[in-house]
């Protein structure tokens, strides 16, 4: 067993699971990003709404979706591919409920089945959902969504393997402010309000560009939802809602996440699908480390313009902040930035962790777990939050690695490729979940790895 990172690996490995890569070149080449994970998912439990079935367009495959796609089955939705590559058709004429074996063991490490509550309350007047998985990046507490479903008239019944909830009268309309603009909270709020009786005013709510795409879906569907300024939301009940068809956005994350591999390897990579609009925010931070970018029509080209890089300060926030999910691949390009840098993590309590392999590898990263004052906030200052002070350029070596979470792996594997010498990098499975064709992409760029376990 690898004491790495912050990981310990007891996960048992399953083919496709450890890397061995020879670092030191550059990733050069294009990718082609996909639907959004983040969003694909939230719209597949979407089709539960409809009376009609629902066509979802760019689909990536991914074992999210995967785990989605088998949620949905066991509760009796027909999922097939659609004529066009990389679409699915949801019909949920056949819906029904499933029992707690099955849908706990199709769960897997998701954290989607917390979003079939209100679909399934709507559809059968009840609903199990399983104790939820995802990145360990801290707690994960689901207090804001169970809340928020008994607002809506739920019996929430928390029990030892799961909750179980019931609405024999139905669900009505709410006024919801969440504590925190939570991605998760919104979607639960949305994919609830649209079919209960009357209006629903959310406020403090989460404004990411998923959640946008996911109104659109709902509108598509017959749902009638107006967006006011400031966080508010507000949804019109109505008692049936049809099938969509949707072309999901594309993955801002993984776009990204490509962004920081081009500038940590000093390569130049070409995002298909990428738009300029939904990483705004991104590019500023990218540019300011001394990254170039080109904006075509088709997508982005991202390559390092200064060598070295240079530091900067980033706190993670909610849309339109630098998206938390951005910060671990960043860290990895600023260990070769001349200077000392600050990533302020105000999201989730654990996500510095994966830091910890980083410096073993020969990067100097200090993690403050009391964080650092901020200056502007959109959300009042919370306890977990963290930093973590880079100080560069350090050249990195190679190293054993175990993947912690889903953007940590990726992250190591970006180091893994920055660095000279080789590298053993396990539990790749984890990467594998949110990156779609991510062995076929490291190819295409040029990386020297084989698939060794
Ligand atoms: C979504 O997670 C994304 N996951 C995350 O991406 C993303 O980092 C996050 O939103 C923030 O943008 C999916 O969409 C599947 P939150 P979610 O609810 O919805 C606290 C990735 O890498 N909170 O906005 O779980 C929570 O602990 C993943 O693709 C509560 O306290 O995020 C956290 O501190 C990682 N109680 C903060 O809110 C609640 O009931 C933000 O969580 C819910 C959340």
């Amino acid at each position: 067993m690898t004491l790495v990172g912050n990981a310990q690996s007891t996960t048992p490995a399953v083919s496709g699971d450890v890397l061995e890569i020879r670092g030191g070149r550059p990733l050069t080449g294009q990718v082609d990003v996909k639907g959004a994970k983040n969003l694909a998912t939230k719209a597949m439990v979407a089709s539960l709404l409809g009376e009609t079935p629902s066509t979802l367009r760019d689909v990536p495959e991914i074992r999210d979706v995967e785990v989605v796609r088998s949620l949905l089955e066991v509760h009796g939705v027909a999922v097939s591919e659609g004529e066009e590559p990389g679409s699915l058709i949801l019909d949920p004429a056949g819906a029904k409920s499933a029992g707690f074996e099955e849908i706990d063991a199709h769960a897997g490490s998701s954290r989607i089945p917390i979003l079939f509550c209100g679909p399934l309350l709507h559809l059968l007047g009840q609903a199990f959902i399983p104790d939820l998985g995802g990145c360990r990046i801290g707690d994960r507490p689901i207090d804001f969504h169970l809340e928020a479903l008994r607002k809506f008239g739920a019996i929430v019944d928390k029990q030892p393997n799961g909750i179980r909830l019931s609405a024999p009268e139905g669900l009505h309309g709410a006024n919801i402010e969440l504590p925190y603009p939570s991605v998760g909270a919104t979607e639960q709020v949305l994919l609830t309000a649209v079919r209960a009786k009357g209006v629903t005013e959310l406020r403090n709510a989460a404004i990411e560009p998923e959640i946008m795409d996911l109104i659109g879906v709902l509108q598509k569907m017959g749902a009638i939802i107006s967006y006011e300024p400031n966080r508010v939301i507000f949804i019109e009940g109505v008692d049936e809602l049809h099938g969509y068809d949707h072309r999901s956005l594309f993955d801002r994350n993984e776009a990204a996440s490509w962004a920081c591999a081009a500038l940590a390897t000093d390569g130049e990579i070409f995002v298909k699908g990428a738009r300029q609009y939904e990483m705004l925010t991104f590019l500023n931070v990218f540019r300011k480390v001394g990254g170039s970018f080109d904006i075509t029509d088709d997508g982005i080209y991202f390559r390092r313009a200064a060598t070295p890089l240079k530091p900067v300060t980033v706190e993670t926030d909610v849309h339109p902040g630098f998206m938390t999910d951005w910060q671990q691949p960043l860290i990895v390009a600023l260990t070769q930035a001349e200077g000392t840098s600050v990533v302020h993590e105000t999201v989730y309590e654990n996500r510095l962790g994966f830091t910890h392999a980083l410096n073993q590898m020969g990067a100097d990263i200090v993690v403050h777990p009391e964080g650092l004052e901020g200056e502007y906030r959109r959300v009042p200052r919370r306890e977990l939050e963290q930093a973590a002070v880079i100080t560069g350029p350090t050249p990195l070596t190679g190293a054993e690695i175990v993947v912690p979470d889903l953007r940590g792996g990726y992250a190591y594997v970006i180091a893994a490729l920055a660095a000279e010498g080789t590298s053993r990098v396990s539990n790749v499975g984890i990467i594998r979940r949110g990156y779609e064709k991510f062995f076929d992409k490291l190819e295409a760029l040029g990386a020297d790895f084989d698939v060794v376990g």
